[in-house]
């Protein structure tokens, strides 16, 4: 989807319209998406759109964070902060308007928890109905628990993320159902406004790297997009390299990255990690993406669940707090500042896809002591550095003052 922009629009211009919306108490003009509304310029009728007024969220510095992982600073763009507690609301806004101007009455797509949540509140809103397709038994409480809440008929799959997505493809082919995957383009429009805003928070200065979770890489495509648009038009006047950070059980796109032969992806069968969000092994937009890191000179990591579990705590202690697959930023950042390939001085901001409540099953589970991974049938232990246990004492002051004391 490419667009003429008007000539008569300066950088300046934009920027400022751009800041002004955010001041004005409707929540079409104060929607981080819908306030940047000449970057993804699909919709003529605005009294029609679907919005929970998503976006605008913050970024926070991490000093704890950036110790760990070796940076002076470190900023984390929370985009656990939406609506729905994850940045597929970006997109989700921007989806569910294009299915209401098409009149679409029900809505489907295949999740690993978060567009599935996001997708039932949109579609509740826009009084839709909503098909959400899960692998069975893989999503996160915190995931599910919400597409029930807002109403969808949740079909969980026997099979992984990969096998629910290929169903889903097909029965949006043979029925009427409005398919509000990644794959579709107004859902990307919606995530460029993540990084628009990212770059409007930053003053226009890119920094010099913007690292992401990658799974089924839409973000990664929409951020890769909205880069060149931006560049395009003269509101950045230099690009910042995307890193996009996989789980090691899950990481196709990065053995796709280091091949010397870029022209297919070899799915995997069995992908596995913790980090369900990104337990997906064969990532739907993996050319968009790989177009992504070349406009932006970007690079493909991957780190293992140890690192992931203890990045995710780090990031707590700064009190920010995210689910496990956001925390393969932190991850990917030390493994990357330790291997020459970021500077400790380099300027890096980082993307929390989603809310440290979202997974609480994987938060309990690393502080004690019992997480476990399936590989391929065996179960292994995944240990963490940064337990933090709970105390259980008798209702006695004395006692409790002795565990204060400790
Ligand atoms: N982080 C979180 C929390 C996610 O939920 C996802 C994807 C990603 C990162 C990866 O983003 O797919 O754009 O590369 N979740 C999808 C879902 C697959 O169904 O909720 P991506």
């Amino acid at each position: 989807m490419r667009y003429e922009f008007d000539p008569a629009d300066t950088p300046d211009i934009m920027k400022s319209i751009f800041k002004a919306r955010r001041a004005v108490d409707t929540d079409l003009e104060r929607s981080g998406v819908w306030r940047f509304r000449e970057l993804l310029p699909f919709v003529n009728d605005t009294s029609r759109v679907v919005t929970l007024a998503e976006g605008n969220t913050p970024i926070y510095r991490a000093p704890g964070s950036a110790r760990y992982a070796g940076l002076d600073q470190l900023r984390f763009k929370h985009q656990g902060l939406n609506p729905t507690g994850s940045f597929k609301d970006n997109g989700m806004t921007t989806g569910v308007t294009q299915a209401a101007a098409l009149n679409a009455t029900a809505v489907a797509c295949a999740s690993t928890g978060n567009t599935s949540a996001s997708m039932a509140a949109y579609a509740a809103r826009a009084g839709m109905r909503a098909f959400v397709f899960m692998p069975a038994g893989e999503v996160a409480y915190g995931k599910l628990s919400q597409s029930l809440e807002y109403g969808a008929k949740v079909i969980e799959i026997e099979g992984n993320f990969d096998d629910a997505m290929r169903l889903v493809r097909e029965l949006a082919d043979e029925t009427d159902l409005y398919l509000l995957n990644s794959i579709n383009p107004f859902r990307l429009e919606g995530q460029k406004a993540i990084i628009i805003e990212m770059m409007e928070q930053c003053e226009w200065q890119a920094p010099d790297w913007v690292v992401l979770p990658g799974g089924n890489l839409g973000n990664t495509s929409a951020f890769g997009k909205a880069l060149h648009e931006m560049a395009e038009l003269k509101l950045i006047d230099r690009v910042p390299r995307l890193a996009v950070i996989q789980a090691e059980g899950a990481a196709p796109f990065y053995q796709l990255f280091a091949s010397s032969d870029k022209s297919a992806l070899h799915s995997l069968t069995h992908p596995s990690t913790l980090a369900t969000a990104i337990r997906i092994g064969n990532p739907i937009s993996w050319k968009k993406a790989l177009r992504a890191l070349e406009w932006t000179n970007g690079i493909v990591d991957r780190v293992n669940e140890e690192e992931i579990a203890d990045a995710k705590a780090i990031i707590g202690r700064d009190g920010i707090g995210c689910e496990p697959a956001s925390a393969t930023t932190l991850a990917g950042i030390k493994r990357m500042v330790s291997s020459g390939v970021i500077d400790s001085s380099d300027d890096v901001v980082a993307v929390l896809t989603g809310n440290l409540l979202k997974d609480p099953t994987y938060t309990i589970g690393y502080h004690t002591g019992t997480l476990e991974l399936d590989e391929e049938g065996a179960r292994r232990e995944v240990k963490g550095k940064f337990e933090n246990r709970s105390v259980r004492v008798a209702a006695d002051k004395e006692k409790i003052k002795l565990v204060i004391a400790n």
